[in-house]
């Protein structure tokens, strides 16, 4: 086992350091930037009216993530926690629910897909696993390549996971805005090495080690980041965090904030969204609140901010990898500093093949 970790004290952190690679392998020869199209294969014909995503944990996040980029190119479509698919709208014959499992073996998520299968829905495996049951099992299935993921916490396969909903929603449903998000594709593994190389995420790590929460703020795409950071904490600090879509602070979350619980703050690009949380940010400065901001430095976030963890410029759907890449940093940095089991966290297991 200490071989298979090449030098590194930890599985997980020897698979947030492969991304650049798991992500160069994932994008290999479905990318075509002189076209500026994507190749998905057949899949790029299947035309659904509507979209289900369903998945749990880590998956769940990049769900909601492959839901807005379908949303954004102008088809109807919504994620849904696998095992709580029973109360979603039943999917129709043109529908195309998709089961985001990196292991492909989620009982609760391979119980969803055969529910939309007998409805007559088109299902669709996202996964890394050749051969695995919901590969086996669905009308279609696409690679995420990331190669095997050893640590119960979930890195290197959220990042492959983003990037293939990516590919499915860019081959499905074109849109004008292609061209930008492809090249930023194409950019994306030398963009997380420059994370990986340049983050000082372990500072941080180290400042806020006593804390009593740590906070995730992010809006839009970054949303299911501040989720997934928040998630990321949790399973391997065993401390509390809780991710938050940035506007809903002010509607009760921000009752816990106080000088002793961090605030993580996304903001990435200088428009309206990002605007829009930097109003959030200077909330929690204002209680006090240490504010760590992820960002591209293209607004003025860090006037507001304590520390400042740097992703390099990219596109909207790119820079959700990009910050999360700082937040596995942060949370597993975390975690070393505290001594925790963290490729093997108490109570948890990489695959849960029970409902
Ligand atoms: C378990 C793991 C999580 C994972 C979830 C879904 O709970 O501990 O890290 O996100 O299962 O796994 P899947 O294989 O379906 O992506």
């Amino acid at each position: 086992e200490e071989t298979g970790k090449a030098g590194y004290d930890h599985f997980m952190q020897k698979e947030i350091n492969e991304q650049p690679r798991s992500l160069r392998q994932g994008l290999s020869e479905r990318v075509d930037e002189l076209a500026g199209e994507v190749d998905i294969g057949d899949l790029a014909y299947l035309n659904p009216r509507g979209v289900q995503l369903v998945a749990c944990g880590t998956s769940y996040h990049a769900a909601l993530y492959g839901a807005a980029l379908f949303r954004e190119a102008g088809v109807p479509a919504q994620a849904f926690l696998a095992h709580e698919y029973a109360s979603a709208p039943p999917p129709v014959g043109d529908d195309l629910v998709i089961g985001v499992t990196q292991s492909g073996e989620t009982a609760d998520t391979l119980s969803a897909l055969r529910a939309a299968r007998s409805k007559g829905a088109t299902t669709l495996a996202v996964t890394n696993v050749v051969g695995s049951t919901a590969a086996r099992e669905c009308d279609h299935v696409f690679y995420i390549k990331a190669g095997p993921e050893i640590g119960v916490a979930a890195t290197k396969t959220f990042a492959s996971q983003l990037t293939a909903l990516n590919l499915l929603a860019t081959g499905m449903v074109p849109t004008k805005d292609d061209r930008e998000s492809i090249a930023a594709l194409r950019d994306l593994p030398a963009d997380v090495q420059e994370v990986l190389d340049d983050s000082s995420a372990e500072a941080v790590a180290e400042e806020y080690l006593d804390s009593d929460a740590y906070f995730f703020l992010g809006r839009g795409l970054q949303y299911p980041v501040a989720l997934e950071g928040a998630l990321k904490m949790k399973e391997i600090t065993y401390k509390h965090a809780e991710g938050f879509a940035a506007g809903e602070l002010k509607h009760g979350p921000l009752a816990l904030v106080t000088a002793n619980t961090p605030v993580f703050a996304l903001v990435t690009g200088d428009g309206e969204q990002a605007r829009k949380t930097i109003g959030n940010v200077k909330e929690v400065e204002a209680r006090d609140a240490p504010v760590v901001a992820v960002t591209d430095g293209q607004s003025d976030v860090e006037r507001y901010a304590d520390h400042v963890l740097t992703v390099p410029e990219s596109s909207p759907r790119t820079a959700a990898v990009l910050s999360n890449v700082q937040l596995q940093l942060a949370a597993y940095h975390t975690a070393a500093k505290l001594g925790r089991s963290i490729d093997k966290p108490r109570n948890l297991a990489k695959s849960v093949t029970v409902e």
